[in-house]
């Protein structure tokens, strides 16, 4: 299976140490302020190692599901002890396995840049949400400024092998808001790339542009 390979079993090893600077400096306080908005029945996709599982409130949360296309992640994130706080779940955020209007929070956390059909995802984790349900986001994204996004686009191919997938140039706050409504949007800039982090809601499904709606790529076809 490519998700066992020994660069992703590298990567979920190494992850939380690659990450140990930004997650003091920058992301714990930003994940605090948003987790604590997660409410009932709460899908964290793309969960990696589980960094967020400590700021979730337990007095707001139903219950919760941790999806990842990653198993070496899921590994890490259970040898952490994430599961006693809710399921663990081998599978694609581009191919849920839930049925329609069955999450009241869906929380993705630097996960968008790495999934392959990720305007795919976006869709699906609209079908998954209630309709008064909410996203919680986190992700750098393309930069405006147009000398930062060609070494953003410049960048990409080579980046992205080490960083399993990982993309500098995506416009994913502006697809977001094609099925979403952002209530609360916010933005920190790290060496000139911008991370925007936030709460959405979803439009009406017969908003949601056509603009995102790509092929479906099965699960075992995701190739990085
Ligand atoms: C950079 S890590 C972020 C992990 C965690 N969310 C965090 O905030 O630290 C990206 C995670 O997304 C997962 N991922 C990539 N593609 C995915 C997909 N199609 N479906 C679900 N998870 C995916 C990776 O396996 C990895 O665990």
């Amino acid at each position: 299976m490519k998700n066992t390979s020994w660069p992703d079993r590298l990567f979920a090893v190494w992850y939380d140490r690659l990450m140990e600077k930004m997650e003091q400096n920058t992301f714990r306080p930003v994940r605090k302020r948003l987790l604590q908005h997660a409410r009932g029945h709460v899908l964290e996709i793309g969960v990696g190692t589980g960094a967020n599982a400590s700021f979730y409130e337990d007095r707001f949360v139903s219950g919760k599901v941790f999806l990842d296309s990653s198993f070496p992640m899921l590994q890490v994130a259970l040898r952490k002890g994430i599961c006693p706080q809710g399921s663990l779940v081998l599978g694609s955020g581009s191919e849920l396995p839930f049925s329609t209007g069955s999450f009241d929070t869906v929380v993705v956390t630097l996960v968008l840049c790495s999934v392959k059909a990720w305007k795919q995802a976006i869709r699906e984790i609209r079908r998954v949400l209630r309709p008064e349900g909410q996203l919680i986001v986190l992700e750098h994204v393309q930069s405006r400024h147009p000398v930062i996004s060609f070494f953003q686009s410049l960048l990409t191919p080579v980046w992205k092998i080490p960083a399993r997938g990982c993309h500098l140039d995506r416009p994913t706050d502006q697809t977001l808001g094609s099925c979403f409504e952002w209530i609360e949007r916010d933005q920190i800039v790290l060496s000139g790339m911008p991370f925007v982090f936030g709460r959405l809601s979803p439009r009406p499904e017969t908003e949601c542009s056509r603009e995102i709606v790509s092929p479906s790529v099965p699960f075992a076809e995701e190739a990085r």
